[in-house]
């Protein structure tokens, strides 16, 4: 199910703007994420790195975090931004995060307007899920 034109310049106006304020001052490279819930309600994230670097999160995983903490449980689409020569796909951990979450769009974008359209699905392929454990 894809989200109208409307919808999606929001949610790249909204992950620029919080790219602004992430923390990296270690890699220099930031990163905004937003999450479009199924009840229309948006939620952003930041990347917030550590002096010890494996403790770095990664801004599409403060999204879902910001999110699940308000109670949303099903998303519609995630929109990236990052100042890279090209859209900068979500790394191994953020995608089993997502795919926790279903199989929506990933739109990654540029600050020069470079676009890249994925799924969740189509980028983590046979996830693991509850269903293994069952
Ligand atoms: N990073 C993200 O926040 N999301 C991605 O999709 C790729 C990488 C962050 C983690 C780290 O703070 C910096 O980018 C460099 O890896």
């Amino acid at each position: 199910m894809s989200i109208s034109k409307e919808r999606e310049h929001e949610l790249i106006l909204a992950a620029s703007r919080v790219r602004e304020g992430a923390y990296a001052p270690y890699s220099g490279f930031r990163v905004g994420a937003a999450l479009l819930a199924s009840d229309g309600r948006i939620f952003t994230g930041c990347n917030v790195e550590n002096a010890s670097y494996g403790l770095s999160m990664c801004a599409e995983r403060n999204a879902v975090a910001a999110a699940i903490a308000a109670g949303a449980r099903r998303f519609a689409a995630i929109v990236l931004v990052a100042d890279s020569p090209a859209p900068v796909s979500p790394c191994g951990a953020c995608r089993q995060v997502l795919a926790e979450f279903g199989d929506f769009p990933v739109i990654m974008v540029t600050t020069n307007g470079e676009r890249e359209d994925n799924t969740v699905g189509a980028l983590l392929p046979r996830a693991f899920s509850a269903g293994d454990m069952s």
